[in-house]
């Protein structure tokens, strides 16, 4: 399985012009790796101009049903418009949206009905052991110490979780950067992939941290 690279834009950058830059500077800068499954995950209103392109697109969140949810977006609306993975559970989320595990239950599982591809994101074991179905999930360990702090996980630490967590495919996040660990948290602890947060927004160095573990 080729390693899996999600770039979580989170609330980034702040106009389309923007996001249409660095969007096109990464096509341009990926465009011949081919041994690297890239996922661009930017905010829900600049999906829509990235179709059709060479990487394959994720949603940060969506809600667990369609209706009178005023603010909110389907699953199925993500599906129809062509994304493929969707970010559930982010510790941002928990943290200043109060989301419980009991919401990012539901979520999962109208993710799944839906068709796009859940990417959950767990903290500790005590977080993924409240997933009530880890089938068909990719997992994101991302220990909140590390999540946007700039310090990164323990590599050897991390293979430990990543020994723990009995799922095909698990991704670490939280401030991986180019210097050297994105191919550690690979090759030394194990993970398929990983999950890119600010690093993404820096074209060189997201570029560089696909270059380094293809
Ligand atoms: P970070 O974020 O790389 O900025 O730490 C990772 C994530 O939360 O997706």
């Amino acid at each position: 399985m080729k390693p899996l690279i999600i770039a979580n834009w989170k609330c980034n950058p702040k106009s389309l012009a923007e996001a249409m830059k660095l969007f096109n500077l990464l096509s341009r800068g990926v465009k011949d790796i081919e041994n690297v499954k890239i996922v661009i995950a930017p905010p829900f209103v600049y999906l829509p101009y990235m179709l059709n392109s060479k990487f394959i697109l994720g949603a940060q969140d969506c809600f667990w049903d369609k209706g009178p949810y005023t603010g909110e977006i389907s699953p199925e609306m993500l599906k129809n418009l062509g994304t493929e993975y969707v970010i559930l559970g982010h510790s941002e989320r928990r943290r200043h949206l109060r989301e419980t595990d009991e919401m990012i239950n539901k979520k999962i599982k109208a993710v799944l009905k839906s068709g796009l591809k859940p990417i959950v994101c767990v903290a500790d074991l005590k977080q993924l052991n409240s997933l009530k179905e880890i089938k068909n999930l990719i997992i994101a360990f991302e220990p909140v110490s590390a999540v946007g702090t700039g310090n990164a996980y323990n590599v050897e630490k991390a293979k430990k979780m990543r020994k723990a967590i009995k799922c095909p495919v698990v991704l670490y996040g939280g401030s991986v950067n180019y210097s050297d660990n994105a191919k550690d948290y690979i090759g030394k602890a194990g993970f398929q992939g990983l999950l890119v947060g600010g690093a993404s927004l820096d074209v060189r160095r997201f570029i560089e941290i696909v270059k380094r573990i293809c």
